[in-house]
């Protein structure tokens, strides 16, 4: 059983329309709280819709204060950090500008203190009020790969296999991620799920067994969590 709320839409460009405006509602009800964004390809559309919503209504962000889900440990440029993927997509096209973002650096040189201290400086800034997420063909969420457990803090992590072939990183490529009891923490959670290729993952999120095996599921049981899928997404649940 599932206590999350699944909304599906004809097109990817719809779902991201409404997972964006869902979180613009969660920013603006969570206000004193950080708003926790992902990185990946789902997230662009989402982006695209905040960023144009935001050129309408000045200054929509200026109060924000934003935080950043996870991030690929890196000391070559081959791979591009998330935290530029986010700056990039999102926050350098806010043309009212935004509060802050307590990003994750890749290349610290102790990435399990670096870890710490993002988790620290997210509490010091009161937590997080709305979660934006995406899903791995996995069931990953962030960097949380099967296996993980569901009291999972904020962390360094082996990726896998999978994860690091889909996105074309060098064998071995670790991450830091907040883990799943951090997710858990934020007051909601909207997920993006859009592709075919997504589908299993969705399933097994929503009506497979509750347990570490598809990271996802342990999410079920948050008591405000929003699913935006497109048909394709969806196509595989009952
Ligand atoms: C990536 C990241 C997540 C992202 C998810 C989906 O590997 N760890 O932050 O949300 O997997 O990525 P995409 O939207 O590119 O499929």
């Amino acid at each position: 059983m599932s206590r999350c709320s699944i909304r599906v839409f004809d097109t990817p460009h719809l779902a991201a329309a409404a997972a964006g405006d869902k979180f613009m509602e969660g920013v603006s009800e969570f206000g004193s709280r950080l708003a926790g964004l992902a990185a990946g390809r789902t997230m662009q559309p989402v982006y695209d819709h905040l960023v144009s919503t935001e050129a309408r209504s000045n200054g929509l962000f200026s109060e924000t204060a934003f935080a950043q889900l996870d991030e690929v440990l890196s000391n070559s440029r081959t791979v591009p950090s998330f935290a530029n993927e986010i700056d990039s997509y999102l926050l350098s096209r806010l043309s009212g500008r935004y509060r802050s973002f307590l990003i994750i650096d890749g290349q610290a040189s102790r990435p399990d203190l670096e870890a710490k201290r993002h988790r620290a400086a997210i509490l010091k800034s009161g937590g997080l009020g709305v979660q934006l997420l995406g899903i791995g063909v996995n069931g990953h969420v962030g960097f949380n790969e099967p296996g993980c457990r569901s009291d999972s803090l904020c962390r360094v992590t082996d990726l896998a296999k999978s994860t690091v072939e889909r996105n074309g990183y060098p064998l071995r490529t670790g991450a830091i991620t907040l883990g799943i009891g951090d997710i858990m923490s934020a007051q909601r959670i909207i997920m993006v799920a859009t592709g075919a290729v997504k589908s299993p993952a969705i399933a097994a999120m929503i009506e497979g067994p509750q347990s570490g095996a598809c990271p996802a599921s342990l999410l079920r049981a948050h008591a405000d969590m929003e699913l935006f899928l497109d048909q394709a997404a969806a196509k595989d649940l009952s």
